[in-house]
Parts: C-alpha cells; structure tokens; sequence
C-alpha cells in the first residue's frame, strides 16, 4: 500500500461555489474515498484562494477589509463540501498563518538558490484571470478569455528565472510520460514549454494583499505564485520536513484545463528550483459546458458558455445528494469536456438509479420478505454470476486506479444490468421457497454487497444505506477492497430491509 495525496485546486472566494467547481471537489473526493478503500495512506487536500487583485477589489466593492471578506466568502466553499459529503482531509485558506510560512520558506529557498532577480515589468494585465498577457495573445488587446480591455501595468518586480528550466521541464517530461494525463494535456503542456519559456514576474507593489516577500517587505507575492505552494503548506513545508518527504512527490493535482501552464510549467519549475521534485502527476479536467441557457455571469470561451451559476444546493435540494455525485461523476471522463443539463441529471436518475440500482435492491428485499420470511440467503460459490461480478470489479478497480470513476461506475453499472437480467431469467418472484430459490436470490445479495462497496467512493449515503438493508453492520467501506470485493462473503441468514424506494421516480422532469 502506497501514499495518495490529492489536491484540488484551490477556489477564489469571490465566486460564490457552483456546479463547475462542484465537479473538480467530487471527483478528488471520489479518488480519495477510492484510495483510502484499497489501503492506501490517503490524503485529500481541497481549498481557498484568497489573495490577489480581483478578491481585493470584491471586497472594497463590499466595503470590508479584505480578510473579513474572506472570512465570510471561505466559509461557502466549506459548507458547499460540507453539504456534498465531500471527505477532505484539510481545508487550507491561503490567508493562514501557516501558509505565510510556507510560502515565504518555499520562494526564499528559490531565492536563495539564485533563480529569482529584480526587473522592470510592463504588461497588459486581466484581473479576472490575475494574469499577463503578451498583445499578440490578446484580443485585440482584450482579454482572451473574459473578453473585458486588458489593462497597462509597469511595475518593477521580483522575476522567477523560469526560462532556466526549459531544459529540465522537457527532460521530466520526457522522463515521466504519466506526469501529466490525458495525453492530449500533456502535449499541449509540452507545447508551452517547447514554444519556449520567458522569465515570469512573482511580486506586486500595487496591492498589499498578498504574502509580503520576505527579503523585499514593500512587495507581496503574485496570487498565483502563492496560491500554487499551498499543495506544501497542506504538509508543513518549512516546518516540518519529516512530514514533506513522507507525502512529497506523491502528489496527484486534479486541475480544470484553464489552469495547465500554471501547474504543469510553472509549478514543476518552482519545486525544481526550490530543490524539490516536481509533482508526480498532474490530472486535467475539461469543462462542464451548458447549452447556451440559464445562465447569468457566463463568458464566451471556445464557441460555448461556461456554467458558472448553478449552485449544487439546487441541485441536491431536487435530486439527493449522491444522485448529483453520480451525475457529476459517471457523465463525463475527466479530461473531456462535458454537457451539463437539468434533463441529463434527470435522465441518469430515472435510468441508472431508479430503473437498475433501485429497482434490483427493491425486488430482491420484496422477494426475501415474501418467499424467506425477510431472511436472506448466501450466495452459491459457483454461481453465474461470480465470474460476472468479478470482470465487473476488476475493470471498476483498474478504472478508478487510472483516475476514470465514469468508467468504474460504468463497469459496475454493467453488473447491475447483468444482474436484473439474472432475475428476469430466473424469475424468483415465481418460484417456490427452497434451495433452487434461495441460490438465486443468494447471488442477488452477493451482487448488491458488492455494488455498495464499488459505489461507496462515489455515492457513499446510498452504499451504506444498501448495506445495512442487506442487513450487514457498519460501512461498505470497513474492510479493504482486496478482502471486500471478493465474491461469496454475503454471509446470508440476516434480516433483509425492504424499506422505501431508493430512489424514487422523478416523473415530468422539467
Ligand atoms: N484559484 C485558482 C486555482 C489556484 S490552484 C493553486 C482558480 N480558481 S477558480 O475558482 O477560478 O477555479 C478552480 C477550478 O474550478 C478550476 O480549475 C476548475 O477545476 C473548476 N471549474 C470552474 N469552472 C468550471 C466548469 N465550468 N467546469 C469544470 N470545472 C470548472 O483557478
């Protein structure tokens, strides 16, 4: 058993916590509930970003100083997790004390090891993305990206000598070909490098809130510059370096696909420079895209609009809480962009959820309470069945090991299909007591044993709440999956709940 340590990026407080930010959490939650299922010494960082221009300027806008309006807008982004059942580890404000430390320890070291000098900086500047853009990115000297004028800065500055790096990055590329996945991000990271890296500036002298530059007080760090050392603040950098080579570079940072040349050159160059080793892997998401409505501060980017609006409580409020984990999840392979609408959710739950999970634990509790007294049996070792289930656990396995829960859900949904069809052949619900019924409905069990293991990272309410109505104590997630997910440990003789649907059927979806 190895150590997992994941990270999401960390959210700006001034955007009120929405599904797109929903879908990067859920997903990191997923793994790490995945990870820690196997064994593994598990580590699950998510969140808030708070300095830079645009939260400085939310707040002046709201007449408060900016750590008050941090203080305020932080806690949306816990509460949201809080309500999605998301499992972090640590929740890290980058306004901590803790992460001054770490900060000014990290960059220090970079300076100290010479690869950071002070320059004049004239650029054209979006706050929105707290980010420089040469004219010929721009847009007509617009931002890219938010579509608002780019803004004249000339600053004199503390510069990162990033372009030292160009060699190593190519040859850690080269060297690590899983560093960054998908293989399309990757090239396109590789791209950046190989179009070539300039030297970037680190430091501000227009803004006080930041980290202040310890060798140079009047200046603070770039946001994007502290905002990245959070991945080390989250395991004591400078404080505690046992704990840094425990968890350093074990490191998986899911990322959404507008943030790649942050974390896959920049970031990598700065643990280099620093003397550390880059990250071990960097997993791109895409985008969840909406088809054009509902929306209110939405950008034109690539032809489509962003979702930025919708705030998953909507969502958990109409549907539950682990159907919106399941949607989010099973839709769309991380590193695809992905259609996000009110019908799709709707759609996996009626099918997926009501019509196969919920409709397999119901007629298999109806048919134990009125055949076997609500007594259920064990499964048969040479059932049908087992070989199914055990493809469906070993392709769900080797899915979430390659950071693809849609496919682990889809594999394990695969074995609920098999399974009602199982049902539909043998038809218990017309055969009489006896051992011919007993193996059939044995097997069932087994399945949905298995089914609650295979969804705990993604749907944990409904695993555990399908466990104890198989009549089972504790979680699924008890014991390791190597002993759990081993056909035949349903050990029959206990009371089955029948209970009220699990997902009951939402009709005339708007
Ligand atoms: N603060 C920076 C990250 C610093 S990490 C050292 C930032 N914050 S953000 O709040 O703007 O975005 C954080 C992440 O939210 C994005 O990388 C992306 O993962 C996620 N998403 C925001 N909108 C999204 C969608 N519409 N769809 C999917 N993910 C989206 O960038």
């Amino acid at each position: 058993m190895g150590r997992f340590y994941i990270t999401t990026p960390i959210y700006y407080v001034n955007d009120v916590p929405h599904v797109g930010h929903a879908y990067t959490t859920l997903n990191a939650d997923a793994l790490a509930r995945w990870h820690r299922l196997v064994g593994d010494d598990t580590f699950f960082l998510t969140g808030t970003d708070e300095h830079g221009q645009k939260v400085a300027d939310a707040a002046a806008k709201n007449g408060v100083a900016p750590r008050e309006w941090t203080n305020q807008t932080s806690r949306r982004f816990r509460d949201a997790w809080d309500a999605l059942d998301v499992s972090y580890d640590d929740f890290i404000r980058t306004t901590e004390p803790r992460h001054y430390e770490s900060v000014q320890a990290f960059l220090g070291r970079i300076y100290e090891n010479g690869y950071i000098y002070k320059d004049v900086y004239r650029g054209l500047y979006c706050v929105s993305c707290e980010d420089y853009y040469t004219l010929e990115a721009s847009d007509d000297g617009a931002c890219p990206v938010h579509g608002r004028p780019l803004t004249e800065m000339e600053e004199e500055n503390w510069f990162f000598r990033l372009s030292a790096f160009e060699d190593r990055l190519r040859e850690y590329y080269d060297e690590h070909p899983g560093f960054v996945t998908p293989e399309t991000k990757r090239n396109e990271a590789y791209s950046f490098i190989k179009g070539g890296l300039r030297d970037i500036s680190i430091t501000r002298t227009s803004i006080d809130w930041g980290v202040p530059v310890p060798w140079d007080p009047e200046h603070v760090f770039y946001v994007w510059y502290d905002a990245l050392i959070n991945y080390l603040t989250a395991l004591d950098y400078g404080r505690d370096d046992a704990r840094v080579d425990a968890w350093w570079p074990a490191s998986h940072h899911l990322i959404g696909k507008e943030i790649i040349r942050f974390h896959c050159v920049w970031w990598p160059a700065m643990c280099m420079a620093a003397g550390l080793e880059p990250p071990h892997h960097v997993q791109v998401h895409g985008w969840l895209l909406v088809g054009g409505q509902k929306l209110s501060k939405t950008m034109a980017a690539e032809g489509t609009v962003r979702l930025t609006d919708i705030a998953p409580v909507v969502l958990t409020d109409e549907f539950g809480v682990d159907p919106v984990r399941y949607y989010l999840l099973r839709e769309t392979a991380l590193g695809n962009d992905g259609e996000f609408s009110y019908e799709g959710i709707a759609h996996r739950y009626n099918t997926d959820l009501a019509n196969n999970l919920g409709n397999l634990v119901s007629r298999v509790a109806t048919v134990v309470a009125t055949k076997c007294g609500g007594v259920g049996p064990a499964p048969d070792a040479s059932s049908e069945l087992a070989g199914e289930a055990r493809q469906a656990v070993e392709a769900a396995r080797a899915a979430w090991e390659r950071f693809a829960p849609h496919a682990a859900l889809e594999a394990t949904w695969g074995l609920i299909g098999a399974t009602n069809a199982y049902l539909e052949r043998h038809a218990p619900w017309k055969m009489e007591p006896g051992a011919a019924l007993d193996r059939v409905l044995g097997d069932a069990l087994e399945v949905l044993r298995l089914v609650a293991v295979l969804i705990g990272p993604a749907m944990p309410g409904v695993a555990t709440e399908i466990w104890s109505r198989l009549g089972l104590t504790g979680s699924p997630s008890d014991e390791r999956a190597d002993v759990a997910l081993v056909w035949g440990r349903y050990p029959g003789g206990l009371a089955v709940v029948k209970g009220t649907p699990l997902f009951p059927r939402i009709e005339g979806a708007r």
